[in-house]
């Protein structure tokens, strides 16, 4: 058996032994990078869960711009909390709830999409209080302690009542069941919440900020590229990086983007590295295909 290259993680490095095509593939795909400040986050929100049932449960926001990696770390830390079989009680038990606030919401529609979510959807025709009533107890029944609510910017785009009654429910619901939430949104979620000064108050605040030249964002790409399956390790120097920062203006999904694209063109190339070269003439591929047109 050939030893492990040590410039990737085991899993890129099985991806050697095979074709281009699917090297490609797996680039394309999407995985999970445990960047330092994404950890943080996760160790955070397990505390949450950890925590005991209070009648004051802690709560945390996550903002950032847009493409910053929200979602990623909300879908990582609900697969960390698969709903599980109790046998003892009979029923599944999901301790992290999550959902995307929708547009113009609604508490008709909030207590319809929890309920969905929840697994146990209504007719949106039953009235609010009904609605509000078995959400409450389907809640309670699948022992929910950690609520998430995604895109809770949107909370915005609804008149100025409704944003009330939305906040108002969701503190009522975490009073109500004990339970913890984590909001995420852009920066404008801030102001979101801060209509309600109670929840507000209650609610601690990370925020992902855009990557800048720092030790942070060169272990943030050394995570990459561990992570990319190219034959050669890719040394690219303090130049190079400033490159990729001002190509992608520090955005998350940009950097992710343009470091598989330069992978997936090593090995079209037969390079099999990302050189600080190709990093210079690096281009998007819409520009790619226009300079063809
Ligand atoms: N931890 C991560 N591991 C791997 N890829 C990531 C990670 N974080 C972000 N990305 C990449 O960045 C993209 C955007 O991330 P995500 O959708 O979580 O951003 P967001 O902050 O929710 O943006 P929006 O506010 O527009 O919903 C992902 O599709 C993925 O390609
Ligand atoms: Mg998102």
């Amino acid at each position: 058996m050939t030893p492990t290259p040590s410039h990737l993680t085991p899993a890129a490095a099985t991806l050697l032994g095979e074709p281009a095509l699917q090297r490609i593939e797996a680039i394309r795909s999407e995985r999970w990078i445990a960047y330092p400040r994404a950890k943080q986050a996760l160790a955070i929100l397990q505390q949450l869960v950890a925590h005991p049932r209070t009648t004051r449960m802690p709560s945390l926001a996550i903002y950032g711009d847009s493409g910053m990696g929200k979602t990623m770390i909300m879908q990582r830390f609900r697969s960390e909390h698969p709903p599980v079989f109790d046998a003892t009680a009979g029923v599944e038990q999901t301790l992290v709830l999550a959902l995307q606030m929708t547009g113009r919401p609604s508490e008709r529609r909030f207590f319809a999409q929890l309920l969905a979510t929840a697994g146990a959807p209504r007719s949106s025709r039953c009235d609010i209080v009904e609605l509000e009533q078995a959400a409450i107890r389907v809640l309670r029944t699948i022992g929910v302690k950690v609520l998430v609510i995604d895109e809770i910017h949107n909370i915005l785009a609804g008149p100025h009542r409704d944003q009330r009654i939305i906040l108002n429910t969701l503190r009522f619901l975490s009073n109500e069941l004990s339970l913890s939430l984590v909001c995420l949104g852009v920066g404008d979620a801030r102001e979101a919440i801060g209509g309600d000064i109670q929840l507000a108050r209650r609610i601690d605040e990370m925020q992902l900020h855009r990557w800048v030249a720092n030790e942070e964002f060169e272990t943030l790409v050394a995570l990459i590229l561990r992570n990319l399956p190219l034959r050669k390790p890719s040394l690219l120097t303090a130049r190079a990086l400033r490159r990729v920062l001002q190509m992608t203006d520090g955005v998350s999904a940009r950097i992710f983007r343009v470091l598989n694209e330069l992978a997936i063109d090593a090995i079209v190339a037969g390079d099999e590295e990302i050189t600080d070269e190709a990093v210079e003439h690096w281009r998007p591929v819409v520009e790619r295909q226009a300079a063809f047109a």
